[in-house]
């Protein structure tokens, strides 16, 4: 788990609304989960200002591994966002997205917002997997949906941006992200102590 953004008081969001997010990273084995995260946790923007709301994440990234579904539920439980990955070159790893979308749809908070993420869109000439068609899919599904690549930056920062616009900022839901804090693993320690309330100022 990373703590995103951290804000200090005389920082650019003194005096302003923050709203933490927990969101989760799913998708197969070796598609960029943790590569995307990387990316953009070492990218210097961490807290999207929008109107006068600051967006904090706190990133749980999981292991793609068929072997370790069944912690999947502990993830993304009280998770107020999801990032569901695939590699454009693996058309395996699409059909394994759209089984974690149906299993989000099904299992997860209802208005948990997702966004699917075709990564390695910088390996176009191995591509395997339709822009079009991927497009088409979210938008039934209702899905926010970008090609990335962890690889050149391309679409890193825009998805987690799309996912904050997108996010409420006026409800205290973000019980779920702290309760959930300490069973999972933490990618760097908080800088700062969890917010017991979703919007404080
Ligand atoms: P698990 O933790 O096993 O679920 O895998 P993961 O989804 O976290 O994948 P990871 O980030 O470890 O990346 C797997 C491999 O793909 C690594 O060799 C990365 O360097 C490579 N990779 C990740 N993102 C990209 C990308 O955007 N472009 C290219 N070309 N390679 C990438
Ligand atoms: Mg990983």
């Amino acid at each position: 788990m990373a703590n995103q953004g951290a804000t200090r008081p005389s920082g650019p969001n003194a005096g302003n609304k923050i709203c933490q997010f927990k969101l989760v990273l799913l998708g197969e084995s070796a598609v960029g989960k943790s590569s995307l995260v990387l990316r953009f946790v070492k990218g210097q923007f961490h807290e999207f200002q929008e109107g006068t709301v600051g967006v904090k994440f706190e990133i749980w990234d999981t292991a793609g591994q068929e072997r370790y579904h069944s912690l999947a539920p502990m993830y993304y439980r009280g998770a107020q966002a999801a990032i569901v990955v695939y590699d454009i070159t693996n058309e395996e790893s699409f059909a394994r997205a759209k089984n974690w979308v149906k299993e989000l749809q099904r299992q997860a908070s209802p208005n948990i917002v997702i966004a699917l993420a075709g990564n390695k869109a910088d390996l176009a000439n191995k591509r395997a997997v339709d822009f079009q068609e991927a497009q088409a899919y979210a938008d039934d599904n209702s899905l926010l949906f970008m090609e990335t690549s962890a690889k050149t930056s391309m679409n890193v920062n825009e998805i987690f941006m799309a996912i904050a616009k997108k996010l409420p900022k006026n409800e205290p839901q973000n019980a779920g992200a702290n309760s959930a804090r300490g069973r999972g693993v933490d990618l760097t320690e908080p800088t700062q102590p969890p917010k017991s309330q979703c919007c404080s100022n």
